[in-house]
């Protein structure tokens, strides 16, 4: 989950971003995509299936990460299961692929951060690529921007590069997922339903309409970059959540500045943003960050486990158990609320 914003290209086919952004990768033992992949020489062409379902592999987003993992393929062999595969191989044998989310997909919870990251990372153990999670990241980002940062686990940051065939845009692990194990992050899973407007042709959208969209860009995130990473470096959980509030709230403003307008949040996201800065408010000092990204669930970082306990509790009052605004609470490390 983002907590500096990717939103807007500068290049739609490399997927290039307008600025840097930085997100904190999920802990896998509670939201995680599964993909496995076979291969096999009586497969006549490349399948998928995503959450038990059939999909296309002919968009360009596939074709990419498939392309650029065959090309750095090299040779397999596992005498103990009798297989050998050449490097030039791979080229002609083809793949099925199963990719599995254990939370709502395309509800704003970057399941094609992760979906992407997986399915690069899956491919190239398959066929025994070398390259590491960096440059690993610059094909997983052709595929969906946000799957760069996905590639690491804790605070990570998607550099903007300078090359144009985006081979130095690639995401770089700022500390990672042990470092800050005070922070508990909380996800309020308001709706699972598939968002209206897709992050693709939203940010197309915001690009050509908005006029806020290259302020933002140019003179807001840069400075916003330095600070957030200073921040996570220092553990400063204040600036932090400072910062991951404007972020959101910045980001969602560009939406409604595109034309036609895109509604993101939803009126039980406002509720718990209004509730998260009442209580930051009257305490004086933040307890906890808020944010969403394309669609209506709220992300929620708490200070530390007993900040948390006590959002929780916040949040129980206001949507109570048989609430229908909220379907579950999933929370890092092992509390689990609802099941
Ligand atoms: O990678 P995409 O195309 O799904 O875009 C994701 C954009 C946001 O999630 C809204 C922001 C971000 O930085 O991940």
């Amino acid at each position: 989950m983002s907590v500096i914003k990717y939103w807007g290209k500068r290049d739609e086919k490399l997927i290039l971003a307008m600025n840097e952004s930085i997100s904190v990768t999920f802990d896998p033992t509670h939201l995680c995509t599964t993909t496995t992949v076979a291969v096999s020489p009586v497969f006549d062409r490349d399948r998928m299936w995503l959450n038990g379902k059939e999909m296309s592999l002919s968009g360009r987003r596939y074709q990419n990460c498939l392309r650029e993992i065959r090309a750095r393929a090299n040779d397999v062999e596992d005498e103990t299961k009798g297989i050998k595969i050449a490097k030039n191989d791979w080229e002609k044998l083809h793949v099925h692929i199963s990719s599995n989310n254990n939370f709502p997909t395309a509800a704003g919870l970057a399941s094609s951060a992760s979906g992407f990251a997986c399915l690069v990372f899956a491919l190239a153990k398959l066929m025994n690529v070398q390259e590491d999670n960096g440059k690993l990241s610059a094909i997983a980002r052709q595929g969906s921007g946000s799957a760069c940062r996905s590639l690491h686990g804790g605070f990570v940051k998607w550099v903007m590069g300078k090359e144009e065939d985006g081979s130095d845009s690639i995401a770089v692990q700022l500390v990672d997922e042990k470092y800050w194990d005070d922070l508990v992050i909380i996800i309020a899973v308001v709706s699972s339903q598939q968002k209206e407007t897709s992050s693709s042709s939203g940010m197309l959208q915001t690009v050509e309409t908005s006029t806020l969209m290259e302020y933002r860009a140019k003179e807001v995130v840069p400075k916003r970059v330095i600070e957030m990473e200073e921040a996570i470096k220092n553990r400063d959980f204040s600036t932090f959540a400072r910062l991951t509030c404007a972020e959101n709230n910045q980001f969602h403003a560009i939406c409604l500045d595109t034309s036609p307008p895109i509604f993101y949040m939803n009126d039980t996201s406002h509720r718990i943003i209004s509730c998260v800065e009442k209580w930051n408010r009257s305490v004086g000092t933040p307890q906890a960050a808020y944010t969403c990204d394309a669609g209506p669930n709220v992300v929620l970082m708490a200070r530390d486990r007993e900040a948390a306990t006590l959002l929780l509790r916040r949040l129980l009052f206001h949507f109570p158990p048989n609430s229908t605004d909220i379907d579950s609470y999933v929370v890092g490390d092992k509390l689990i609320l609802k099941d």
